[in-house]
This record gives C-alpha cells, sequence and structure tokens, in this order.
C-alpha cells in the first residue's frame, strides 16, 4: 500500500449505500436486547460476531432481519442512528444517503412513524452537532410483494417532506425489478429520487430493468454490468452512478477475495463508481475500512482515490450548495 492510510482517513467522504439497520454493532444489539426484554439466541457479543460467516446475501439478510428485532422504540432508531453518524464524524464522512426498511418494522407492528421520527431526529442532531448533511432512502423489501410496497408507500404520505427516495433491497434472485413497476412509477409521481439495488447476486438484466422500468437514478451495487458490454457502455455514457460495496462482496462472496474485486476495471471504464459500506456491522467496517481493504489489494492512484470521491459528490442527491461545499474540501487535500 503506497498511499497512507493518514490520506485515506481525510478523504472527505459521501455515503450513498448503508442500511442503518445494517449498522446495528452487536454490542448495541445487547443492549437494545436488554433495554426490550428480548432473549438473543446468542450468548454473546463474540458469540453473535462469530455467526457473521456469510455464504451469499441470503444467508446475510437471515442474521440481519433476527438482529433487527431489537429495534422497538424511537430511542432505539434514534441510538442505532446517532451511533452510525459518530462513526461517520470520526471518518469525514460529510454526507450521507441511508436506507431505511420500514416493512422489516410495521411487519411486527412497530409503527412507520417510531421509526421515522427516531431515524430523523438523529439525523436533525448529526446535522447541527457534527455537521453531517443527509437525505433518508426508503428501501421496498423485495422478497414481499408489490401490494405490501404500494402500501408502505402510502404510509410514508405524512412523512413526506422527511424522505428523499424510494430504493429496493433484500433477496435480489427470483425478484426482479420489474416485479415493483407500478410501485416505483407511483414513487416517481410523489416526486421521490429513485435507486434500486441491481446487479449484486442477480444478472445484468436486473439492472437493464432497473433502468428502463424503474426509472432509478442510481443502481446500488451493480458490479454484475461488465456481463454485458453493451449495459457498460450505457452506464458509461449516461454516467449513471454505481454504489459499490468492496468489504459487503466480499464477505458476501459475491468475489472471492478483495483482490478479486472488479473495481478497477469498473473504473478503467469510465464508469460513475462510488464507494460504500452496505452493512458496516455485519462486513467488516465503515467507510474508512472499505477504503484501507480497498487500498491494501488494488492499490489505487491518488488520482483514482480523487475520482471516487468526486463520484460520491456528484451522484448525490445534495443540493449544488452542498456539492460545492464537499468539493471544495475535496480540493484542499489536491
Ligand atoms: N443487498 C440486498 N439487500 C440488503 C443488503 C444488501 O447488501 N443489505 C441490507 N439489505
Ligand atoms: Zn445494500
Amino acid at each position: 500500500m503506497t498511499l497512507a492510510t493518514d490520506f485515506l482517513h481525510a478523504l472527505p467522504k459521501v455515503e450513498l449505500h448503508m442500511h442503518i439497520e445494517g449498522s446495528l454493532e452487536p454490542e448495541l444489539m445487547f443492549r437494545l436486547a436488554q433495554r426490550n426484554n428480548i432473549t438473543l439466541p446468542y450468548d454473546s457479543v463474540d458469540a453473535l460476531r462469530q455467526a457473521y460467516d456469510f455464504s451469499n446475501l441470503q444467508s446475510f439478510l437471515d442474521l440481519y432481519y433476527q438482529g433487527a428485532n431489537v429495534l422497538q422504540t424511537e430511542q432505539d432508531f434514534f441510538d442505532l442512528t446517532w451511533a452510525y453518524l459518530q462513526r461517520c464524524h470520526e471518518q469525514n464522512v460529510e454526507h450521507v444517503e441511508i436506507f431505511f426498511d420500514p416493512q422489516t418494522h410495521t411487519d411486527r407492528g412497530i409503527p412507520f412513524e417510531t421509526v421515522i421520527n427516531g431515524l430523523t431526529q438523529a439525523l436533525a442532531q448529526g446535522e447541527q452537532q457534527l455537521g453531517i448533511s443527509h437525505g433518508l432512502i426508503l428501501c421496498f423489501l423485495r422478497h414481499l410483494s408489490e401490494e405490501s410496497a404500494l402500501e408502505t408507500l402510502e404510509q410514508a404520505k405524512p412523512f413526506r417532506e422527511k424522505i428523499l427516495g424510494i430504493g429496493l433491497d433484500s433477496s435480489e434472485l427470483g425478484h426482479p425489478p420489474e416485479k415493483f413497476q407500478r410501485a416505483f412509477a407511483a414513487a416517481q409521481a410523489q416526486g421521490y429520487k429513485l435507486v434500486a439495488h441491481a446487479g449484486e447476486e442477480g444478472p445484468a438484466e436486473y439492472i437493464w430493468q432497473a433502468l428502463d422500468l424503474l426509472k432509478v437514478q442510481r443502481i446500488d451495487h451493480g458490479v454484475a454490468c461488465l456481463q454485458d458490454p453493451e449495459l457498460v457502455a450505457h452506464l458509461a455514457e449516461h454516467q449513471i452512478p454505481l454504489t459499490v460495496c468492496p468489504n459487503s462482496n466480499v464477505r458476501l462472496r459475491v468475489f472471492d477475495t478483495m483482490a478479486d474485486h472488479n473495481l478497477k476495471t469498473l473504473l478503467d471504464k469510465d464508469l460513475k463508481v462510488t464507494l460504500n459500506s452496505d452493512d458496516p456491522a455485519y462486513f467488516g467496517g465503515y467507510m474508512l475500512e472499505n477504503y484501507v481493504n480497498v487500498q491494501e489489494a488494488l492499490n489505487l492512484s491518488k488520482e483514482q482515490w480523487l475520482k471516487l470521491s468526486a463520484n460520491a459528490i456528484d451522484a448525490s442527491f445534495a443540493s449544488d450548495a452542498r456539492k460545492a461545499q464537499l468539493y471544495q474540501q475535496l480540493m484542499e487535500l489536491f
């Protein structure tokens, strides 16, 4: 590694792909379980961490949904989000657009309002006390029905101004984007920004569907795009952002090792790649840990780090004024 971790730490960062439920650290999970009188099926934090040995996306999702059961009150959602924002602050993450999965909570009887109030109060405090700007992206769970997604969109209506965009996550294979065309059309009519997970475990065809049928502005993951040269040309021509999550891809065995990751090829093909942490509590770390692991395995140049950092600013839904501030911070390093 020729570039120092100090340089990677100093880079002003923008995170565009992070599931807030995936930032639930085992220590906080145990604390919330105790606070809410819930018994976890693990004896200790260490035993829980040892269970984080995933073979694919589904094996992770099973634990991720189980872990989310400890989140019960507004205070729980606040504490979760505040812990994430403090990590951001330590790592010079300056702007975040975070996902939340309301159906994971409403399906177990937690009101939508409880979730959104806890999240937004922490985000507001993060903006005031830490200077971190933010947006919230509501994700539909794709293993559930489109009717359920449409109901969730209805539940979000009273909170429209607190939510920036709509996304699509959970089990990809067998749940193509086309399943959610009506729900995304309805979201578009309500003025939401649109994104979707596609091409993580699923094929390049799912990326086409997300673009053509759901009309998304960014693709979350998208690493499968290299299967289809026409798609690569389209993504490059239109500079459609890909929110790539390197540690996640290795932990979920999308790539065997970081050295096998296709990040450099994506950059070489002039794709608008950004780096993100996905589910930092489950995949071995936050933004900086992703940067460090990428650098150790792939040894990117300073110019490539500048490009990745600039891509994330461009790809964000921040205001032009905020983007200009972030650019200014980035340029001070070069
Ligand atoms: N992929 C799909 N759904 C998810 C993920 C992911 O990496 N993390 C949380 N939900
Ligand atoms: Zn994700």
